[in-house]
C-alpha cells in the first residue's frame, strides 16, 4: 500500500464484505470526487488467504463494490499465490472459478507454492494482455502494463530470474495449459475433505489445547495451539513438515501449526498425522497446567 502512492490508504476487516461497505460508504460520502468517479479505489485481496486458508467472498465483494462505486471507479487487484495451480480451470485461480476475470482489474499469480518454483519474466504466458513479473504474472489491461513498466519500482529495479526458474515454470504451465494437473488437483480435494473429516475427530478437545474447527476448502489448515512449538516438534519428530506460526506472522493469540496437504501426500500419511495429534493431545491432558 505505501509504495502505490494511494493518496489515502484505508484498511478494511479481514474477509467481510459489510466491512468493505461501511469503508466505502465513509470514504464515499466524504469525497465527492469518489462519488462522481474523478478518483479511483484500489480494493486488494488474496483469494486464498496464506494462514487460514480460507477463501475471500470476491463474489461478494465484488457486487459491493460496483453497486457503490457505479461509474465504475473501484479496482480489484487480486493475489492468486496460494490458489494457483490449485482451484479454478486448469488451476487457474479462484476468480476465473467464479467466472468474473472480465471485472477484476489485476490478478496476479506466483510461482513458489503449487508450481513449485520461483518468479518470472513471462508475458509470452500471461493469458490476456499480461504483463511480465520478475515475481509474478500480473494479469491487467495494456495501460496498466505500460504504467507498471514505467513505474513500479520493485520491477524495474530487480534483476530478472535465470533460465533454470524460467524454464521449471514454463514446464509447470506447460502442464497446467495440458490438463495433466487436473487429475492432481482432482486428488489434492479429495485429501483435503479426507483431512477435513480425520479432523473432526479432534474438535472434542477444548481451544486452550488446540482449536480446530475452523476449516476451509483449500489445502491449507490451520491448527491452533496455545504451545505450537510443541506440537509442531512432535510432528516433525515423526517425519511430517509442518511449521508452527508465531507472531508477529499471525496476530499473538491466534498461534497455530500450519498443514498444508500437497497432491503427493496419502491418506495413510493423513492417519498418522492425526494419530501423532492425538497421542500428543493424550500427552498433554495428563500433565498439569502447563500452558
Ligand atoms: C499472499 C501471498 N502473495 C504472494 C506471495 C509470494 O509468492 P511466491 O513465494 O510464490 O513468490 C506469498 C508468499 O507466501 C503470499 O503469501
Amino acid at each position: 500500500m505505501r509504495l502505490s502512492r494511494a493518496g489515502k490508504r484505508v484498511k478494511f476487516s479481514h474477509s467481510s464484505p459489510e466491512a468493505l461497505e461501511a469503508v466505502l460508504q465513509t470514504e464515499i460520502s466524504a469525497d465527492p470526487q469518489l462519488r462522481d468517479g474523478h478518483r479511483n479505489v484500489f480494493i486488494v485481496v488474496e483469494s486464498v488467504y496464506s494462514m487460514d486458508g480460507d477463501v475471500a467472498p470476491i463474489s461478494d465483494f465484488l457486487e459491493v463494490a460496483e453497486r457503490l462505486l457505479p461509474c465504475k471507479n473501484g479496482h480489484f487487484i487480486v493475489d492468486e499465490a496460494h490458489a494457483t495451480g490449485v482451484f479454478g480451470p486448469r488451476g487457474a485461480g479462484v476468480v476465473q472459478q467464479l467466472g468474473v476475470e472480465e471485472r477484476i482489474f489485476i490478478r496476479m499469480h506466483t510461482f513458489g507454492k503449487a508450481l513449485a518454483s520461483h518468479g518470472g519474466m513471462m508475458k509470452d504466458l500471461c493469458l490476456r494482455t499480461g504483463l511480465i513479473g520478475l515475481l509474478a504474472i500480473v494479469l491487467c489491461c495494456s495501460d496498466t502494463r505500460d504504467y507498471l513498466i514505467n513505474y513500479a519500482r520493485t520491477l524495474i529495479y530487480t534483476t530478472a530470474l535465470g533460465f533454470p526458474f524460467l524454464a521449471s515454470i514454463r514446464s509447470a504451465y506447460e502442464l497446467l495449459a495440458g490438463g495433466e494437473t487436473v487429475q492432481l488437483q482432482r486428488r489434492l480435494s479429495q485429501l483435503i475433505i479426507y483431512f477435513r473429516t480425520r479432523l473432526e475427530s479432534l474438535s472434542a478437545w477444548g481451544p486452550s489445547v488446540l482449536e480446530v474447527d475452523h476449516f476451509t476448502n483449500s489445502p491449507i489448515f490451520s491448527l491452533r495451539s496455545q504451545v505450537p512449538r510443541e506440537l509442531a516438534s512432535v510432528c516433525q519428530q515423526e517425519g511430517y513438515i509442518v511449521r508452527a506460526i508465531m507472531p508477529p506472522t499471525v496476530p499473538a493469540g491466534k498461534e497455530r501449526v500450519r498443514v498444508c496437504l500437497h497432491t503427493g501426500n496419502t491418506m495413510e500419511e493423513i492417519d498418522g498425522l492425526i494419530e501423532t495429534i492425538q497421542k500428543w493431545l493424550h500427552q498433554t491432558e495428563k500433565k498439569p497446567a502447563r500452558l
